[in-house]
C-alpha cells in the first residue's frame, strides 16, 4: 500500500517570533515545488502558532502543536485544548513525546486521552513511542513498545484511526547524534506495524505511517527512507535550520517510496 512520506519538524522550545518567521520563510522559499514533495509539518512553540498559520497560508506546509490537553476547557493552567490549537490554525499535534513523558508526566494513559481528543477535533495525531537506552540494553525494547502502543491506541474503532501517525523515537537517539541504524529502526517499525495489526487489522496496519525520529540529519535521511516501513521522519535539531530541514524534506527518493 502506498503511504505518502511525511517529514515533520519539532522545534521544541526554540526560536522567538522573529526567528520563527524567518525560519518559515526560509523553508517556504527553498521548497522545490517542481518535485513530488512529501507531506510536510512543522510544530513550533505554541506562542508562534497564530503568526505562523498566517505565514503558511496556501503553502504545502501544515502546522502542528507540540502537545495539548485532553479536556475541552477549564482550570488547567498552562494547557491548551484541541479546539484552541485548531482555532489558531493547527492541523496536527505531537502527542506523548519522550521529553513530555520524562519531564512533564505524560503517560500511556494520558496519551490515550489526548489521542481521543485530537481525533475528535479532526487533528492529525503524531503519537510518539520509543525505548530508553537502559530498556534497549536490558532487552525490554519490544515489551516497552508493545505497552506504549497498546496503552495509547487501544479501544478505538479502526476507522477512527485513519489519520493516525506514529513516531518511533528511541530515547537514546534523541538529540544525541546517535541515530538508530536503518536496520534497527526498520525492525522497530515492523514490530510496531505488527502490533497495530494485532490490535486492529491489516488494513490499518498497512496504511498507518510510522516516522523515525532521533538525530535525523541531511546525511542519514536518504538511507533511512529506503527502509520499507520507514514512512518519514520527526526531526528535532535539524529542523531548526532551513537548509538542513529542506534537504531532509527533499530526501533522495522523495515521492517514490511506498
Ligand atoms: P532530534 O530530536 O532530531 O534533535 O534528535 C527528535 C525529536 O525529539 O523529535
Amino acid at each position: 500500500m502506498f503511504r505518502r512520506p511525511l517529514i515533520a519538524g519539532n522545534w521544541k522550545m526554540n526560536e522567538d517570533l522573529k526567528g520563527s518567521l524567518s525560519l518559515v520563510r526560509g523553508i517556504l522559499g527553498g521548497l522545490n515545488k517542481s518535485r513530488d514533495l512529501p507531506e510536510i509539518m512543522i510544530a513550533p512553540p505554541s506562542v508562534a502558532l497564530s503568526v505562523l498559520a498566517e505565514a503558511l497560508k496556501g503553502s504545502p506546509v501544515r502546522l502542528g502543536a507540540q502537545n495539548m490537553h485532553w479536556e475541552e476547557s477549564g482550570a488547567f493552567t498552562g494547557e491548551l485544548s484541541a479546539a484552541q490549537i485548531k482555532d489558531v490554525g493547527c492541523r496536527s499535534v505531537i502527542l506523548g513525546h519522550s521529553e513530555r513523558r520524562q519531564m512533564f508526566g505524560d503517560t500511556n494513559e494520558t496519551v490515550a486521552k489526548k489521542l481521543k481528543a485530537a481525533l475528535g477535533a479532526q487533528l492529525q495525531p503524531v503519537v510518539c513511542v520509543g525505548e530508553t537506552l537502559d530498556e534497549r540494553e536490558t532487552q525490554k525494547t519490544w515489551r516497552v513498545l508493545e505497552t506504549q502502543i497498546r496503552g495509547a491506541l487501544a479501544g478505538f474503532a479502526p476507522a477512527d484511526l485513519a489519520a493516525l501517525v506514529i513516531a518511533y523515537e528511541p530515547v537514546w537517539a534523541i538529540g544525541t547524534g546517535k541515530t538508530a541504524s536503518p536496520e534497527q529502526a526498520e525492525e522497530a517499525h515492523r514490530f510496531i506495524r505488527g502490533q497495530i495489526e494485532k490490535l486492529y487489522d491489516e488494513r490499518l496496519s498497512s496504511s498507518v505511517r510510522i516516522l523515525y525520529g532521533g538525530s535525523v540529519k541531511p546525511d542519514n535521511i536518504d538511507r533511512l527512507m529506503i527502509e520499507p516501513d520507514i514512512d518519514g521522519a520527526l526531526v528535532g535539531g535539524a529542523s531548526l535550520k532551513a537548509e538542513s530541514f529542506l534537504r531532509i524534506i527533499q530526501f533522495e527518493s522523495a515521492g517514490t517510496s511506498s
